[in-house]
């Protein structure tokens, strides 16, 4: 039995255009999606919960009469739990599936699903080999790169950096990280602790702990680079009961408006990049699929930069 009751949201979307160009769909036919989240728990995650709703909602029928039906399962960060929401679409043969995976363990679930001949569209972290039909998401290998371009700028190329990363078992944990070493490689930057903190704030804050412990001196650290927000906050939070949250700055990826956005105007973040979730375009792709259309193997999302200095103006772009 799982721990929590399973949970399982119905929506019927009313027949509106709004959001979309309308694509030509079928009259009087219910699409259905099947939408598979790795961990709702996650801010991130609710809020791409609640943006692939509205999506939802706001494109069934699309000028016509066709109905989107969205089920959404969160498998609240388990494996097995997310493996089997996806063979559970599989059986009652949904018209689409939008997945988010936990980690590349979901791949041969995706690619089951695919060959069964249901498009799949993945979101953010990514399965391996090519059994998807497509993949929308941000480009982290090009954050990662913004993330050390920034800190090279920050801290003038010299000083000693705590890396928080992603889990590992998950594409976006190397893709933030590789490229920022390779910044910081020929400079005077030093990581002197990393540690796999899972995406999760708790983690962080153990793992935050550790790392002051380890370098115990005053201004023996001069950044943290938390792989997402609640990492980032989380080293800020623990370095502050600590007294040495001035010593250090705090940078993180997710740029929520209410998370990341915010802690950067209460000035507990000095910078977070934009990772968008990529809802409506999931949604749109959706649309296009059930319209007959081809849609791209991937769909590459931008990234933009908050700080201080930008924060009021709505950050800036960086990257391609
Ligand atoms: C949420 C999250 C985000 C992060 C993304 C990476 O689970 O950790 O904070 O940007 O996943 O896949």
């Amino acid at each position: 039995m799982p721990m929590f009751p399973r949970r399982t949201f119905l929506i019927l979307g009313a027949s509106a255009a709004a959001l979309f160009a309308a694509p030509a769909l079928a009259q009087n036919k219910t699409y259905t999606i099947g939408y598979s989240q790795c961990n709702s728990a996650e801010p991130w995650r609710a809020n791409m919960d609640a943006s692939i709703k509205a999506a939802a909602k706001e494109a069934g029928g699309a000028g016509g009469h066709a109905e989107i039906k969205l089920i959404a399962k969160d498998a609240q960060n388990d494996r097995a739990r997310q493996m089997s929401h996806i063979k559970e679409f599989v059986t009652s043969k949904v018209d689409a599936i939008i997945v988010s995976p936990l980690d590349t363990s979901l791949t041969p679930a995706v690619a089951e699903a695919f060959d069964a001949g249901i498009p799949v569209i993945v979101l953010d972290r990514k399965v391996l080999g090519e059994k998807y039909t497509t993949f929308i998401g941000a480009d982290n290998r090009i954050i990662g790169a913004e993330v050390g371009k920034w800190v090279v700028k920050t801290l003038g190329g010299k000083g000693n950096i705590v890396e928080l990363k992603g889990l590992s078992s998950s594409t976006p944990a190397a893709e933030r990280s590789e490229p920022f070493r390779e910044a910081i490689k020929s400079t005077a930057l030093k990581i002197v602790y990393d540690a796999d903190v899972e995406w999760l704030k708790a983690r962080a804050r153990e793992k935050m702990q550790a790392a002051l412990a380890r370098n115990p001196g005053k201004n023996s650290i001069q950044l943290v680079y938390g792989a997402n927000d609640p990492a980032a906050i989380a080293a800020y939070e623990v370095a502050k009961d600590a007294g040495r949250e001035k010593e250090m700055k705090f940078v993180g990826v997710d740029a929520l408006p209410n998370e990341g956005i915010e802690a950067v105007r209460k000035g507990m973040l000095d910078a977070t990049f934009e990772y968008p979730n990529g809802a409506k375009e999931a949604i749109k792709t959706a649309l296009d699929l059930f319209a007959g259309k081809k849609p791209p193997k991937t769909i590459t999302l931008g990234t933009r930069l908050f700080t201080k200095e930008n924060v009021d103006k709505g950050g800036e772009k960086v990257g391609p």
